[in-house]
């Protein structure tokens, strides 16, 4: 069978990895990929977003297979127009996808389903939303843009001053283009968060192993939010009666509200959540697999990845055994490292030395995310640079494996946190 695994950062690099063990799989493609991808997959220079050319290179090129990576490329359609071919998608429906691509759908369907989650306001002017902030609310709070913005277009504040700048720079300056017009004004969530992944085919769905990301730039979760910097699997705060509270509680009802708003599904649900006093709730929903989340996950999964991922986009999970949930039993963790600047303006250029010697370390693996060949140089071309995975016995030996392999890499620049994984160490089970 030929494959094409949509997108080019750390993500599909983990994907094509995987993928690229499967004895089922004739020719892999990634478009547009990246160097790491390059040495196990044909890269094709055509735009995970440019859903035409897509769709041609998939017709003459007998792809069966499409799996779909970032989560602009499904709310521009590419999912719809490949399955208009025949070809086979794990990726949602646009219409699915604005499960992400619209907070004000996610809160919509999460109310309705009766779905733990923040309560809200949406608010499409700026002046309703700074009346709204002055009316006596409790702070802190968040703002979000209601569409798509790369992880970045959440904002916690403490202060009024704080609220109406972040939904000033949304809706008026719009900091984040359209995806800005509405904003969401939430409460604020305590506890910790968990990342959980599950594939469905639109009826049939299964869990994979948890995770946590590291949302925050700098150590102690100071700093700025960015796409994520690091992550660890298992999470160490939900054990296997959490996993079937949020199962309960949130994966099935978020189901049941797709299908029952006809939205056709079949693809991976990654909802964050914030595990409370009282009861795990919805952060957010992806409609695609995390970053670094993916990277994390897909080397502690023992299965040949295609057959789930098939079985989704042909809707017959329920044919899948429960191979899926073969593990290594090890755990995991990926550490980002990023350019200078990130995440607001990352330096682009620096020369990259090292990534070799890392990868030949017993159980590290090294992703590509934001890299690019030239003049005969591995360079930094993005602001999450290279995800630097390690599997170990256990959280702190994994982690500590992850960092050695880091001290072989160097560029300009790089940046990175030190603790991934000391929250999930020092965590008590919260669910
Ligand atoms: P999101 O893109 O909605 O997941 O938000 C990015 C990050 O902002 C989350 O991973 C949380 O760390 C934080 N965040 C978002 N919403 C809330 C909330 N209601 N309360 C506390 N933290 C939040
Ligand atoms: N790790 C955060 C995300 O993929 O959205």
């Amino acid at each position: 069978m030929n494959v094409l695994v949509v997108g080019g950062g750390g993500r599909e690099h983990a994907l094509c990895w995987k993928l690229a063990q499967s004895p089922q799989i004739k020719r892999l493609f990634c478009a547009p990929g990246n160097p790491g991808t390059a040495s196990m997959a044909e890269n094709i220079n055509i735009v995970a977003t440019d859903v035409a050319g897509l769709r041609a290179f998939c017709k003459a090129n007998a792809i069966e297979f499409v799996v779909v990576g970032p989560e602009a490329a499904l709310t521009a359609g590419l999912g719809d127009a490949l399955r208009a071919e025949d070809i086979a998608v794990f990726g949602p429906s646009r219409d699915g996808a604005e499960l992400e691509g619209s907070k004000a759908f996610a809160k919509g369907l999460m109310s309705r389903g009766g779905i733990p989650t923040a309560s809200y306001r949406v608010f499409h002017d700026a002046r309703s939303a700074r009346d709204y902030l002055r009316g006596g609310v409790s702070y802190p709070l968040v703002v979000k843009a209601s569409g798509l913005a790369g992880g970045k277009g959440v904002v916690i504040c403490e202060d009024e001053t704080a609220a109406t700048d972040a939904v000033s720079s949304m809706i008026e300056s719009r900091l984040h283009g359209d995806s800005g017009s509405s904003v969401l004004i939430e409460e604020f969530l305590h506890g910790e968060e968990v990342s959980i992944h599950c594939l469905t085919d639109g009826s049939t769905m299964l869990t994979l192993p948890t995770s946590q990301d590291h949302k925050r730039l700098l150590d102690g979760d100071q700093g700025p939010n960015t796409g994520g910097m690091g992550a660890v699997s298992p999470a160490t705060n939900l054990d296997a009666k959490g996993i079937r509270r949020v199962e309960e509680e949130i994966l099935f009802p978020t189901l049941h509200q797709l299908s029952k708003a006809g939205r056709s599904y079949r693809g991976v649900i990654y909802a964050g959540l914030m595990l409370t006093r009282s009861g795990p709730k919805v952060l957010e929903y992806n409609a695609r697999f995390g970053d670094p989340e993916t990277e994390v996950l897909l080397p502690r999964m023992q299965c040949d990845l295609l057959e789930p991922l098939l079985a989704c986009a042909q809707g017959r999970l329920e044919s899948v055994s429960d191979a899926v949930f073969a593990l290594d039993s090890r755990a995991a963790v990926t550490v980002m490292l990023c350019a200078a600047g990130y995440p607001g303006s990352p330096l682009q250029g620096a020369v990259i030395a090292g990534v070799e010697a890392a990868e030949k370390r017993e159980d590290v693996l090294v992703f590509h995310a934001g890299t690019t060949m030239s003049h005969g140089h591995l360079r930094v071309a993005g602001g999450r640079v290279l995800a630097v995975t390690a599997l170990g016995a256990d959280i702190a030996a994994a982690r500590k494996r992850a960092y050695s392999a880091i001290a072989d890499i160097q560029f300009e620049g790089m940046q990175y946190r030190k603790d991934i994984g000391m929250r999930a160490l020092s965590g008590a089970l919260a669910l």
